[in-house]
């Protein structure tokens, strides 16, 4: 019989491994509380019109990457391939805008694309995201982005570039569209099927296509940039001034666009170098979004967001594989003493201690081989001998020490002895 695998572009997070998740998790989740940002979880399958509505059904991650399904011929449901759509849904179902002048919800999950699977690119990945309802910025979205390289940089991640542009909102993109249609519609011929396509029905999209016949006419196309109407243009320069007040480092790329349709205004991405990080390397994207609360049926409500890659961060960080640390393994004498050693294991846990123990009954011998295998700092040795005295064997592997101590001392002894020598 076959073995059975992951799905292809689904992984394991493995126990060596799960340790930096952890520390990258807790990083986030300790950055964005400082923002005044609060967790939201929301279902991994949503109904599959969520996405058409939101991302756009012209888009790649609609058109191709989108794990949808009928669900027992009666509805079509989707693996959300991202966080921000549902983030709305959840805000409008529970009347979330009403409630605050400005809601900041932040997230952290898997996420599901159709990609074709590469070193950080994944049909399973993690993101870890925020979305900020309510402040029409630009203030708030350079704020956003001084929070995001601030969490980056607790985490090591310093080898790193933003890249700023601004899409312009309802004042701006019909002008634009016309002057991108009229630059692109020339050269229709030489597009790929795909833009071809996109021009009629997306013309922006063709900016983000990937094949290197379209990249080449894209690259001289106009830019948004260049037909900002005054108020687009007095956000896009508040955004500035307000990261240059911060000091975060920023690049404008006038040719910056991304995946999904629903940004209006305030773009960025974060791109990182170094590590293991090879040509995915852009950990973060985000961008503001102000027509989509009322696109998905809710009021008028301008909102900014950003989606993180952690699969990508941890590439960056070359986190190596981490063993447990083990604070005590309890060795007992043989069966008889089981017990008894399942008891001091048990208060040592209380007490906050990582501790280990082989319960099948082996030899001593081999229970103080899994104690140094576990680098344990101490074997705590429950004999015959020790459970008649009233004792515990105390051995410091790493001082390489035995001591006899009274059993009802043995967790305070330990717990004193780890604090002195930490
Ligand atoms: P996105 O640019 O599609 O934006 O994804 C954000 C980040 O997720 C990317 O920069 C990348 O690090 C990571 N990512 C995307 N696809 C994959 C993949 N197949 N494998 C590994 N990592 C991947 C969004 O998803 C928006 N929801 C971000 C946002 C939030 N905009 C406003 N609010």
């Amino acid at each position: 019989m076959t073995t059975l695998q992951a799905v292809k572009g689904m992984n394991d997070v493995l126990p060596a491994e799960s340790a930096s998740w952890q520390r990258l998790e807790s990083a986030f989740r300790s950055w964005t509380v400082r923002y005044g940002y609060r967790e939201i979880r929301t279902p991994i399958v949503e109904p599959t019109a969520l996405f058409l509505r939101s991302i756009g059904d012209t888009t790649d991650i609609v058109e191709k990457e989108m794990y949808s399904f009928v669900d027992k011929g009666e509805h079509s449901l989707a693996l959300r391939p991202e966080g921000t759509a549902s983030a709305v849904r959840a805000v409008l179902e529970h009347n979330l805008v009403n409630l605050e002048p400005v809601s900041k919800l932040t997230y952290i999950g898997p996420m599901f694309r159709r990609e074709r699977p590469a070193k950080g690119r994944y049909r399973q990945f993690h993101q870890a995201g925020a979305e900020l309802f309510g402040d029409p910025g630009p203030y708030s979205d350079a704020e956003m982005i001084d929070m995001l390289v601030g969490f980056l940089d607790s985490v090591g991640i310093r080898d790193i570039e933003v890249l700023v542009n601004s899409l312009g909102g309802p004042s701006t993109r019909p002008a634009y569209r016309d002057a991108l249609v009229a630059y692109l519609e020339p050269q229709r011929s030489s597009l790929c099927a795909d833009c071809q396509r996109r021009l009629d029905s997306n013309p922006l999209r063709v900016l983000d296509c990937k094949v290197e016949g379209c990249k080449a006419i894209a690259k001289d196309a106009p830019t948004v940039i260049e037909f900002l109407s005054d108020e687009d243009r007095a956000h896009f320069e508040g955004l500035k001034k307000t990261l240059d007040t911060l000091g975060t480092p920023y690049r404008i790329e006038p040719r910056l666009v991304r995946g999904l349709d629903y940004y209006t205004r305030t773009l960025f991405e974060i791109k990182g170098r170094g590590g293991e990080l090879g040509a995915q390397d852009t950990i973060c994207g985000g961008g503001r979004y102000d027509g989509l609360v009322e696109q998905l049926g809710g009021p008028s409500t301008p909102a900014i967001g950003f989606g993180i890659g952690l699969e990508r961060l941890r590439l960056m960080t070359n986190a190596a594989p981490e063993a447990q640390r083990v604070d005590a393994f309890i060795v007992s004498g043989g069966p008889a003493e089981l017990p008894a050693a399942t008891l001091l294991a048990r208060e040592l846990r209380h007490a906050g201690l990582v501790v280990d123990a082989d319960l099948r009954g082996q030899s001593f011998k081999s229970q103080l081989r899994r104690a140094d295998k576990l680098s344990a700092r101490f074997a705590l040795i429950v004999g015959d001998r020790e459970i008649a005295s009233g004792t515990v064997q105390v051995k410091d592997l790493v001082q390489k020490t035995q001591t006899e101590v009274p059993r009802a001392d043995a967790c305070t002894y330990i717990v004193r002895t780890l604090g002195e020598t930490k």
